[in-house]
């Protein structure tokens, strides 16, 4: 069995053929409308979601399947029961879970005990389904090929950024991570990322001057504030304001899309120009979302 906890332990051709087939997914809805009939999967939330939340449960609808919400009073994993527990009862009944969880290990836990298919929708070190939403935009934007691709993720070094650039890195794509000192990437997830990289011709570029990320054609954004975060965003305003996207450097570095993950802090991490202009392509990737985990769960469970 099959999960989808991390993107960093699937290869090259197995990213392309989610990215593949979220693309005529989306092209073609009708083909697949029966690929999920018959099968409920769990969504767990331990914090909050417009996105996920919502993509996944239209999305899986699309597909012929049965999403069954759960919400923060009953997603509360390890609460009222051991997550082993929640683990074992859902397996009874549902086909897969989803689940956005405060730790890793929760979802390292359901995946041990259940006997479906986890897919994880964000936790403290990975947000993998938003990666394989962002590299099919991109993929899109550049007339369906990542041959060459760019992209500079400035910010805070988070979740996110783990999945953007471990996803690069075995897509073949030239990243680049740039953030102010103490808010880098995870070190030991750098070095995965540095060797996938040089395994499939990806590359993985650290740095925390924003001048370094000249020359990429798309620049990413994520907020300086995760969830979960306990820093006032007036600290986190003083540190980060070099680092806010805007229309100068957008010039500056000469890339032509912006992207971000939302949710987007309009005027602290980039401005409204950057966020409403022509080649933002924010909206796309929100839309990529459903596609891309359509993608994931068909893979996971119809395969
Ligand atoms: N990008 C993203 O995961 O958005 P939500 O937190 O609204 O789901
Ligand atoms: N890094 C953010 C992503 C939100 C989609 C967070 O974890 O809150």
């Amino acid at each position: 069995m099959q999960h989808f906890l991390t993107v960093k332990d699937r290869s090259k051709e197995e990213l392309m053929d989610i990215i593949k087939l979220a693309v005529d997914f989306k092209a073609n809805p009708a083909k697949y409308s029966q690929a999920l009939a018959g099968k409920s999967i769990a969504t767990i939330y331990e914090k909050p979601s417009l996105r996920t939340r919502v993509s996944f449960d239209v999305g899986i609808a699309k597909l012929g399947g049965h999403a069954v919400y759960m919400d923060q009073q009953n997603g509360a994993l390890g609460k009222r029961e051991s997550v082993k527990d929640f683990a074992l009862n859902l397996s009874c009944w549902v086909d897969g879970i989803v689940a956005r969880v405060f730790d890793h290990n929760t979802l390292l836990e359901l995946a041990e005990f259940g006997s479906v298919p986890v897919v994880n929708s964000l936790c403290d070190l990975y947000h993998p389904c938003q990666a394989m939403a962002d590299y099919q935009t991109l993929y899109e934007a550049r007339g369906n090929s990542l041959e060459g691709a760019s992209i500079a993720y400035i910010g805070d070094g988070n979740n996110v950024t783990h999945s953007l650039m471990l996803a690069g890195a075995i897509l073949g794509v030239k990243v680049v991570v740039i953030t102010p000192v103490g808010y880098s990437p995870d070190a030991h997830l750098v070095l995965e990322a540095q060797k996938l990289a040089a395994e499939n011709g990806g590359e993985i570029i650290l740095s925390h001057n924003v001048d370094d990320a000249k020359g990429v054609e798309a620049v990413y954004n994520d907020t300086w504030i995760s969830m979960g975060d306990t820093k006032s965003l007036e600290e986190i305003k003083k540190i980060f304001e070099p680092y806010q996207t805007n229309v100068e450097l957008m010039v500056k570095l000469g890339a032509k899309y912006f992207m971000h993950c939302q949710p987007v802090y309009r005027g602290i991490e980039a401005t409204d120009e950057v966020v409403d202009g022509e080649d933002s392509l924010l909206m796309q990737q929100a839309e990529n979302r459903m596609h891309a985990q359509n993608a994931v769960l068909m893979t996971l469970l119809t395969k």
